[in-house]
């Protein structure tokens, strides 16, 4: 028997990170120790006294059996503590808190709870790559807001044409930016908020990153923003600030109504997480930040060690405020980027991702991830300077 995926599974490109992997295994194939800066997957070990708190839970019977979709009370608990104490946010654990698999999985499922055939969803360009599958999936109609670096990677609410605001329910938005590495300050925020309510789009932020913030700067969260809990919601994720991305444990939070269309979505689905992991996120989040700061403060040093060793080959690099990742214009004037990755991987063993895998916003572009120690980082100037990068 033949098997045909179906017609929407058509629609979705190869997943870009497949891609890489099978482009790296190609090299490794042929003996090259390859330094993989592709995906930000954060490289140290989860904390001991949250892997601890794990195998506690685990030891324990009651943890044994279906966990509740939406998060147990003490995991909704501690998120809304989280909230107050990082971002002076009051949430009410019992309906503005669901718990995710991943705010991937959260990003994805959005829009089959919101968006109806042909309704438009306002996407920035370029993007994480898993909020377009989702839009695809319920027949939703995407319109890019392209990030330029001219406006800080903030996408241009006035160059929304009349009728695509009109058409449109939901808008995402990701800051600290996975690509480009962005900040948003709450005044864009305010905007954001005023543009949603005037047109009635439902508003997510996505922010993983959130505490992953360089130089003394600082992400606030958009339900900091008055009015923000009427029009949107927010994902966060322990994966990057506590190490813990294999873990899959994320929430969404905020409006209450938009959670609960999400949490019909979810509950048909699938259920919660494993509840041991639940409480080994509780341990995460009730905790001191004293991890996340130290970790955040060796990404710094690791972005030092690679913008300044690359710029000194003539890069010419701007820093990045926040994220694990240097987004950053190909070096070399009208390469593409899918070819200078290619060429920067074959000739030096370092795999880096092209911009282009997030959008055609992202043409242009490569995004470095901080996801190797520092001597590491220092390798990969040497590499690619031994490998001909150099641009002086
Ligand atoms: C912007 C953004 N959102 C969501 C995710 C997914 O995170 P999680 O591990 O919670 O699914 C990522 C992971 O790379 C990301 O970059």
């Amino acid at each position: 028997m033949e098997i045909k995926g179906s017609e929407r599974l058509k629609q979705l490109p190869v997943y870009l990170f497949d891609a890489l992997d099978a482009m790296k295994a190609e090299e490794q194939a042929k003996g090259v120790d390859v330094i993989d800066l592709s995906v930000g997957d954060p490289d140290r070990p989860t904390p001991k006294y949250i892997v601890d708190a794990l195998k506690q839970a685990a030891d324990d019977p009651k943890n044994h059996h279906y966990p509740s979709f939406k998060g147990i009370p003490a995991y909704r608990k501690a998120v809304a503590g989280w909230y107050k104490s990082n971002f002076n946010v009051e949430l009410n654990p019992d309906n503005e808190v669901l718990l995710c698999i991943g705010s991937k999985r959260g990003v994805s499922d959005l829009p089959m709870a919101l968006v109806n055939p042909g309704d438009v969803v306002l996407v920035p360009d370029p993007c994480y790559t898993a909020y377009l599958p989702g839009i695809l999936f319920a027949g939703g109609e995407v319109h890019f807001m392209p990030l330029k670096e001219e406006n800080d990677f903030l996408p241009d609410l006035d160059a929304i044409p009349e009728d695509i605001r009109r058409r449109a329910k939901l808008m995402l938005l990701n800051f600290p930016g996975n690509p480009t590495a962005a900040l948003a300050p709450l005044s864009y925020f305010e905007k954001v908020v005023a543009f949603a309510k005037q047109y009635d789009i439902v508003v997510s932020h996505d922010a993983p990153y959130s505490e992953a913030v360089y130089d003394g700067n600082r992400q606030p969260s958009f339900l900091e923003t008055p009015g923000a809990k009427e029009v949107g919601i927010e994902f966060h994720s322990l994966s990057k600030v506590f190490n813990m991305s294999g873990w899959r444990v994320a929430h969404a939070v905020g409006n209450k109504d938009v959670l609960a269309c999400l949490a019909k979505v979810r509950s048909n689905a699938d259920m919660g997480a494993f509840q041991p992991i639940q409480h080994a996120a509780i341990t995460a989040l009730t905790g001191t930040m004293d991890f996340t700061r130290e970790t955040t403060q060796a990404y710094q040093r690791r972005r030092d060690v690679l913008v300044n060793g690359l710029n000194e080959l003539g890069w010419n690099m701007r820093k990045p405020l926040a994220t694990f990742f240097i987004w950053t214009p190909v070096p070399e004037k009208g390469v593409l980027s899918g070819d200078f990755a290619e060429r920067v991987l074959r000739k030096s063993g370092v795999l880096i991702t092209p911009g282009r895998g997030f959008g055609e916003g992202g043409e242009g572009f490569i995004r470095i991830a901080l996801t190797v120690e520092e001597d590491v980082c220092g390798q990969v100037v040497e590499r690619l300077k031994n490998a001909g990068f150099v641009y002086k």
